[in-house]
């Protein structure tokens, strides 16, 4: 298949990018390099430098002849959100939509979206599952929220297929140090540099982190196969942040002992998403990388692109 990925220059989209290209796809990238490099592009794929808001778009993947959609650009973290809710919606929600009148225009086979576990907000219960309240605390998760009903609305008037998946934590090479699930990139820098790590409150806050290399598979399967609708993407596997710092410490054989700052003001405490859905959809996946596996890689990269080497 003809595959758009947008964000493709990103910490996610790019390594869904090598995934399409294992696979034996043809892949176009759409990136504006807003918080993605050209570093991460693979060059085995065509790349265009474009904004997805831009009014051309459709008349770009009519010309490539775009078959379906891998959507990852975003305005991809929360505290830009509250700062600037015009822009974060202009992205996550015009942005999106544009790529939606593509899908439906152009008559493509599928979009897979990155949905968010920002979109719940405050767990009433755990694990997560996707009937559980979408009630979310930032504009970001708005955002992410919202634009799951148009997605819901095309298929409705329009018969479009698709599938959002609710990420949970992703962490892996490439990651930078602002997104979403980064304590796990920000400590592996730091480790590596042997600078202080600081945790912000007791650091018994627990995540779902899931590795990128097995969210990548979920996007390419779910491209190919006919699953539809909304499904958790995660291990639910709970970790804390004190955990991760003793994990990470072992690995590097980083002997500082961490700075406690301040909890983060309305911080979820406990956050683990069901996986049973996805598991039980029929799609050949499971999460397979195992938290140690998952973390030496992480290690490995960061090794290389921090130029440091404390082993
Ligand atoms: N990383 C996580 O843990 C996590 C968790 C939940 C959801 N998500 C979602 O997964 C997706 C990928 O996240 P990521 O961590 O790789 O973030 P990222 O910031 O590394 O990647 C986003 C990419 O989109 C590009 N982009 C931003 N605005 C654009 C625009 N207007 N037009 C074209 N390109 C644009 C950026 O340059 C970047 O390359 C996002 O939709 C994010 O909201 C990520």
């Amino acid at each position: 298949m003809k595959v758009l990925v947008t964000g493709g220059a990103g910490f996610v989209g790019s390594h869904i990018v090598d995934e399409c290209l294992k696979s034996g796809h043809e892949v176009v990238v759409m990136d504006n390099l807003a918080t993605g490099t050209a570093n991460n592009l693979n060059p085995a794929a065509k790349f265009f430098s474009m904004d997805i808001t831009d009014t051309r778009l459709i008349e770009t993947l009519r010309e490539e002849g775009i078959e379906a959609i891998i959507h990852q650009a975003a305005q991809s973290t929360v505290p830009p959100s509250i700062k600037d809710p015009k822009y974060d919606a202009e992205v996550n929600l015009l942005g999106t939509i544009n790529l939606l009148q593509a899908v439906r225009e152009l008559g493509l086979k599928k979009i897979v979206f990155a949905g968010s576990a920002a979109s719940y907000g405050m767990p009433e219960y755990v694990p997560v599952d996707e009937q559980h309240p979408q009630r979310p605390l930032s504009f970001y998760g708005l955002s992410k929220k919202l634009i799951e009903e148009y997605f819901q609305m095309y298929r409705e008037l329009f018969g479009i297929s698709y599938v959002v998946f609710r990420y949970a934590n992703i962490y892996g090479p490439r990651q930078g140090q602002s997104g979403e699930g980064s304590v796990i990139s920000i400590f592996t820098e730091r480790m590596l540099r042997g600078k202080t790590c600081t945790i912000e409150g007791d650091g018994g806050a627990t995540r779902d982190y899931i590795y990128v290399g097995d969210v990548a598979r979920a996007n390419v399967l779910a491209l190919e196969s006919d699953i539809n609708g909304v499904y958790n993407l995660s291990t639910e596997v709970e970790v804390s942040v004190n955990e991760i710092f003793q994990l990470l410490s072992e690995m590097i054989g980083y002997t500082q002992q961490p700075v406690h700052g301040p909890a983060r003001v309305a911080d979820i405490y406990r956050s683990v998403l069901s996986n049973s859905k996805i598991l039980s959809s029929g799609l050949p996946w499971r999460p397979e990388t195992t938290l140690a596996e998952g973390l030496q890689a992480t290690i490995a990269w960061g090794r290389s692109f921090y130029g440091a080497d404390r082993s």
